[in-house]
């Protein structure tokens, strides 16, 4: 199990676009992946699973001491194959007062409990809080958005503190890359921001770019993703381009490091949304 948060403290920058979009895209290629919303917003929640039908969350797994649910407790099938969801709160803003040090590990140890999936997705919300710090604790990688935009890559800097931060109680974390988001080819801008994104990351830079499309904006208004709103179009077009270079770089990752292949066997218990 590959475990891949999907930050950035920036708002606004494509980050719940994409954690929908590429673990759509991964569950399509065949990986169980389950997608985790971290935000309090619940922009991927509401995407994927019709509200009412949701009674447990992440914050009944992640907030307080006692009578707290294991993870297992808040996962939900989606519409679509292979993708699960934990839905997230707005009673999850509450982690980002002080917490203790066993509280910050509290979604690691959650997902560590889980053998039924081969990606984790993790979309987080846009600040640099306790709930950040939760995500980069429990994760393997890191896919940093950034959007083709003035300013953009200023929040990057702070980011990079907190990913410091992190590797102290992680030091396996690693930044898988970085993906330009929002590009709008007429704007001086946005190919400012590319070439500043290719000069800066390097390899790392991944080289599909999103561009900024109405399919992209307008898909989670209809609760799906991209690929069901669009399927033909350049959106799924440029998602799917990207899922196929993480999986790419995965893959590379694990025959580098750990020899082992990313899929491994995986026993299918799900459970429906009730
Ligand atoms: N490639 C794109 N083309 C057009 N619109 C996009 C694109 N990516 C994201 N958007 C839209 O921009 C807005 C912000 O995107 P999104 O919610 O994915 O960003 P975010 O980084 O998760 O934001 P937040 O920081 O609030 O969580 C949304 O309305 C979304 O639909
Ligand atoms: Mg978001």
């Amino acid at each position: 199990m590959k475990i891949i948060a999907i930050a950035n403290q920036k708002g606004g920058v494509g980050k719940t676009a994409t954690s929908v979009n590429l673990a759509a895209g991964l569950a399509s290629k065949g990986y169980k992946t389950l997608l985790i919303d971290l935000d309090s917003q619940r922009n991927a929640t509401n995407t994927l699973i019709p509200p009412e039908t949701i009674t447990t969350t992440l914050a009944d797994v992640l907030v307080g001491d006692n009578n707290r649910q294991p993870l297992e407790n808040a996962i939900y099938e989606t519409p679509i194959d292979n993708l699960d969801l934990v839905p997230a709160h707005i009673r999850l803003a509450k982690i980002e007062r002080f917490i203790e040090i066993e509280e910050q590990f509290r979604l690691k140890d959650g997902i560590n409990n889980l053998t039924d999936y081969d990606l984790v997705i993790l979309d987080c919300p846009p600040t640099l809080g306790m709930t950040l710090t939760q995500a980069l604790l429990a994760s393997h990688y890191v896919i940093v958005p950034i959007a083709a935009d003035y300013y953009s890559h200023e929040g990057v800097i702070d980011l990079n503190e907190s990913l410091q931060k992190a590797r102290r109680g992680n030091p396996q974390l690693q930044i898988l890359g970085y993906v330009m988001t929002r590009y709008d080819s007429r704007m001086r801008v946005a190919k400012e921001s590319l070439q500043l994104t290719q000069d800066k990351y390097q390899e790392l830079a991944f080289s599909s770019v999103i561009r900024e499309l109405a399919a992209i904006k307008t898909a989670p208004a209809m609760r799906l993703t991209v690929y069901e709103y669009d399927p033909s179009g350049d959106g799924s077009a440029d998602y799917t381009a990207f899922t196929e270079e993480v999986v790419t770089r995965l893959e590379l990752e694990n025959t580098a490091n750990k020899g082992i292949h990313l899929v491994e066997q995986t026993s299918a218990k799900k459970r429906k949304a009730s």
